[in-house]
């Protein structure tokens, strides 16, 4: 499988107040296309800096990080913002749409942004999105009308329109009740299952179980990574993950 991320000694320090925070401290991994990545550990120990910082939406100071082989450091905020739109999707807890915007035409904006497509067929693209994840009939919603589960539905439609290379989410459950939640990532692993690649931030095991590697951060460094055995059961999965978690000092 080929690498789709890799990052280097990646390091980030956050100044505030001639205070140092060193927020990420050599930082490195890999994600390999098909892959569904989860990062753990602590509230603060930097995970959604290292997913912002990797996805080229935050700066940082040393290391490197490839995007399908091409390094992004040093690119420009423009030519960041364009593999950003083109090449990734991003999934938030807060789930960030437009509210003048109806359901349907907040996920078909990011494929008009990117203007390579007619009119017509990024219609049917975002149509063919909200089928697949089953909220069609939510397509002329007004945002504030539907669920959480279903907007954050839309959301990965949203973050799929461009047809992007891998996936960025920062607890996409985080904000969702349990039902709702193992809805979203019901369509996650399915997407994963599919081909998708995947990096996502969680708080939760049962989420985290689902992936095909975890990561566990400590005060900016990585300390460990599980790998849950494929074809174990999703129980089994949890417990394993739950063993490891308990070593790592969750
Ligand atoms: N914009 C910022 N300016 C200064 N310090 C920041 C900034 N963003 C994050 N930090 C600091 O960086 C550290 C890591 O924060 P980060 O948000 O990455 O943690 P996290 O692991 O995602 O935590 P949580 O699980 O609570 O979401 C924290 O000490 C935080 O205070
Ligand atoms: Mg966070």
């Amino acid at each position: 499988m080929s690498i789709i991320l890799e990052v280097q000694n990646l390091s980030k320090t956050y100044t505030v107040n001639k205070h140092q925070n060193h927020v990420l401290r050599g930082v490195d991994f890999t994600v390999s296309e098909g892959e569904m990545v989860a990062v753990m550990g602590p509230s603060g120990s930097g995970k959604s800096t290292l997913l912002y910082a990797v996805s080229g939406m935050d700066s940082f100071q040393s290391g490197d990080v490839r995007f399908c082989g091409k390094s992004i450091t040093g690119l420009s905020q423009k030519d960041l913002a364009q593999l950003r739109l083109e090449e990734m999707g991003f999934i938030f807890q807060q789930m960030y749409m437009l509210k003048n915007l109806t359901v349907l035409d907040n996920i078909l904006l990011p494929a008009r942004q990117a203007g390579k497509l007619p009119k017509k067929e990024i219609l049917a693209r975002g149509q063919a999105l909200m089928e697949k994840l089953g909220i069609a009939d939510i397509a002329d919603s007004d945002i504030t009308a539907v669920s959480g589960g279903q907007l954050q539905r839309a959301c990965i439609c949203r973050s799929l329109i461009n047809q992007p290379k891998m996936l960025f989410a920062d607890e996409p459950t985080g904000a969702l009740n349990r039902a709702a939640s193992d809805e979203v990532m019901e369509e996650l692993t399915k997407l994963n299952r599919e081909g998708a690649t995947l990096m996502l931030v969680t708080h939760d095991p049962k989420v985290a179980a689902k992936c095909t590697k975890i990561l566990y951060l400590v005060d900016g460094s990585i300390k460990g990574e599980h790998h849950p055995t494929p074809d174990a059961s999703p129980r089994n999965r949890e417990q394993a993950l739950n063993d490891w978690l308990l070593e790592m000092g969750w």
